[in-house]
């Protein structure tokens, strides 16, 4: 019956086909619920600034008071200007939902702040992704008399439930139903009903939704990702794509799929530390995230680096590891910072296992026609674990048999779902929009990896396998003896300040470390920066040097150090202003540099471990001086789930 009622109203109703395809095309976004016994408000809030690293375009909350009133109260901007809105108003209630945005469809503005409200005043709703097809559904309601006052999709979505709920006098939960039938896109969303102040409904595909459950199922939470929740409850359920589920003061969650099939849920404990969630008494998320490098990386290696036995044990490597040796390729996927660690990751697995290793970007590989094969392994990188892109590209693979390989943060997060197998980062939550320690958990996972394949396949020596392993687990010490130099890089971050451009050179390992510190740079200082390998700058980039470039060398003491002597030389010979990261004791490249930042001496293998922190400081304290918003900078957000 309900598929017939879905075809008249898709078919007759609307008179108008749906007509895109599915395709995955989602924002990024947070949003937060609560039903239960306890003021909905403050539990709203604070998970509103918990998520707002997803965007800060604008926020909103909706509440039911106890006299079934629903109040709704958006802002534009951050969660503050919510707050401030909010004082002196009624937030009374014990069941609401509330949003932090990033804009997609309309500009940012209270207007197009969710939560969006039905024509009746009924229904409230929430929303992460986007309804592609939401111009011909905003047909088909004009046509049965809605209006709408945003130029959003997720009014249009609200609108359809509404209409769902009146038209066939159905209960909130199959009425989302209904209309999710007709929604091409992607989205997570929350529904509330003033009429039936003891349920929300809450419904996903192709974007993130956790439900928290409360003691004998008297409150329930929900959230884009678990950071809201974790104070609560570690009790978790992660809805999968295409559920609709019911949560019911009392009542056990209740799930469907858009088939109404029952799926039970899958009931998981998470564990993530309140603290890990605050600043811990840094200025910033991301210094505070800097300085928690040397205990994330000793975190990462914990159980998998065994220093005494000289050895490294995976557990994928012991499950699958038939499937592993057997393979012809390596490719990874990735965007941004973590497509920094694959280019990393591809120089350790060769050299070490002698596998070919194509490192791609998530974006460009999913929309061409890929040469991928049974026998290839995919790895995917993703701090997040949500990236569209990355998540598309892993999911190609998989259509193609391909093996699928996740290196991911977030536990739970979709990709390490979609994984066949992988190696968790273990690096905590990254709040700060600039990736700092997931990157260098990234290297780590992908030094381990490559060092442990190599072995299994006995294309490394003993020799250098025991003694990489024997300089890893001295790298925490040695990041912390970088960190030490923070006053100093402090200092010399400050010339960069005024700068308008700056170039950033490495050669080997250091060049993926070139292109990630140029990337922090512009990404939370708004300064043009772009890396290179050292040697192409003769190509090119070098018409760009005079005496007002800044030019950052990485030229620690390695194979390609008396190179890279010379191309500093090139800069040197044009005016350029140097600074270079080089080695402890280093004199070279002190002579002919305007500044120098010293790095304990390591393997060149390990380099990038140590030689990105500087540059991570640079780009922080060069952001601090400018006055920027070093967490939040403009126009970014954490996860990326937009293609
Ligand atoms: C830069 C940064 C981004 C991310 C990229 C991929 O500091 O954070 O470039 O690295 O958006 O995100 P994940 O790793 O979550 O897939």
């Amino acid at each position: 019956v309900a598929q017939d009622i879905i075809n008249n109203v898709k078919l007759k109703c609307c008179g108008i086909k749906v007509l895109y395809k599915n395709k995955q095309g989602i924002t990024m976004c947070g949003i937060v619920g609560y039903i239960g016994f306890r003021d909905a408000y403050p539990i709203l809030i604070q998970g509103l600034k918990r998520l707002e690293y997803r965007g800060y375009d604008s926020a909103g909350v909706a509440l039911i008071n106890n006299e079934g009133v629903m109040n709704v109260y958006k802002e534009k901007g951050k969660v503050s200007n919510l707050e401030a809105l909010t004082s002196q108003r009624d937030i009374s209630g014990q069941i609401g939902i509330a949003h932090t945005r990033w804009a997609t469809h309309g500009e940012p503005s209270a207007i197009n702040a969710h939560p969006h409200v039905s024509q009746s005043g009924r229904l409230a709703l929430v929303h992460n992704g986007i309804i592609e097809n939401y111009s011909n559904l905003k047909i088909l309601l004009e046509k049965e008399g809605y209006t709408f006052k945003s130029s959003t999709d997720t009014e249009v979505l609200v609108q359809l439930i509404e209409y769902m709920q009146k038209k066939y006098d159905k209960s909130l939960e199959n009425a989302t139903i209904m209309a999710l039938r007709m929604v091409v896109g992607a989205y997570a969303i929350a529904v509330i009903d003033k009429n039936c102040p003891d349920k929300i409904v809450v419904a996903r595909k192709s974007s993130p939704l956790v439900i928290g459950i409360g003691a004998d199922h008297k409150e329930f939470f929900i959230a884009s990702d678990a950071l809201p929740i974790v104070e609560y409850t570690k009790q978790m359920v992660y809805l999968n794509d295409n559920e609709v589920a019911l949560l019911k003061i009392g009542k056990k969650i209740e799930i469907n799929n858009l088939n109404y099939e029952d799926i039970t849920p899958e009931v998981k404990e998470v564990n993530i530390s309140l603290e890990s969630l605050e600043k811990g008494g840094f200025e910033h998320f991301m210094l505070k995230e800097i300085y928690d490098q040397p205990r994330c990386m000793a975190d990462c290696m914990r159980g998998r680096l065994l220093l005494n036995e000289k050895r490294i044990v995976l557990s994928t490597i012991n499950m699958h590891r038939e499937r592993l040796m057997k393979a012809e390729r390596f490719i990874i996927v990735a965007c941004g910072t973590s497509w920094h660690a694959g280019l990393i990751g591809k120089q350790l697995i060769e050299q070490w296992a002698n596998i070919p290793v194509e490192v791609e970007y998530a974006s460009e590989f999913r929309y061409r026609n890929p040469v991928i094969s049974p026998d290839d392994v995919v790895i995917a990188i993703s701090q997040s674990g949500e990236t569209a892109d990355t998540l598309a590209a892993f999911q190609l693979a998989k259509e193609n048999k391909a093996m699928c390989f996740g290196i991911v943060n977030v536990v739970g997060s979709s990709i390490a779902r979609a994984s066949d197998t992988g190696i968790y980062i273990h690096v905590g939550p990254e709040i700060g929009v600039a990736s700092t320690k997931a990157f260098t958990g990234q290297v780590t996972v992908l030094t381990l990896f490559a060092l442990a394949l190599g072995h299994e396949r006995g294309t490394i020596s003993k020799e250098e396998y025991e003694s990489t392993i024997e300089e890893l687990g001295n790298i925490p010490e040695k990041i912390k003896s970088v960190l030490a130099k923070d006053e100093e890089i402090k200092d010399i971050a400050r010339s960069l300040t005024y700068a308008e451009n700056a170039l950033y050179m490495g050669r080997g390992f250091n060049y993926p470390v070139a292109l990630e510190g140029a990337l922090k740079l512009k990404e939370i200082s708004y300064i043009h920066a772009e890396g290179y390998p050292a040697a192409e700058m003769k190509h090119g980039p070098i018409a760009l040097i005079d005496e007002n470039m800044p030019v950052v060398f990485v030229a620690t003491h390695h194979q390609l150090y008396k190179k890279i002597i010379s191309n500093i030389e090139e800069v040197k010979a044009r005016n350029g202003r140097i600074i270079a990261v080089v080695t402890e004791g280093d004199e070279a490249v002190k002579e002919i540099a305007e500044a120098t930042i010293e790095v304990p001496s390591t393997l060149a293998s390990l380099a990038p471990l140590l030689s990105a922190i500087p540059l991570q400081l640079i780009a922080y304290h060069v952001a601090v001086e400018k006055g920027l918003n070093v967490d939040q900078p403009r126009n970014l957000a954490k996860s990326v789930t937009v293609e």
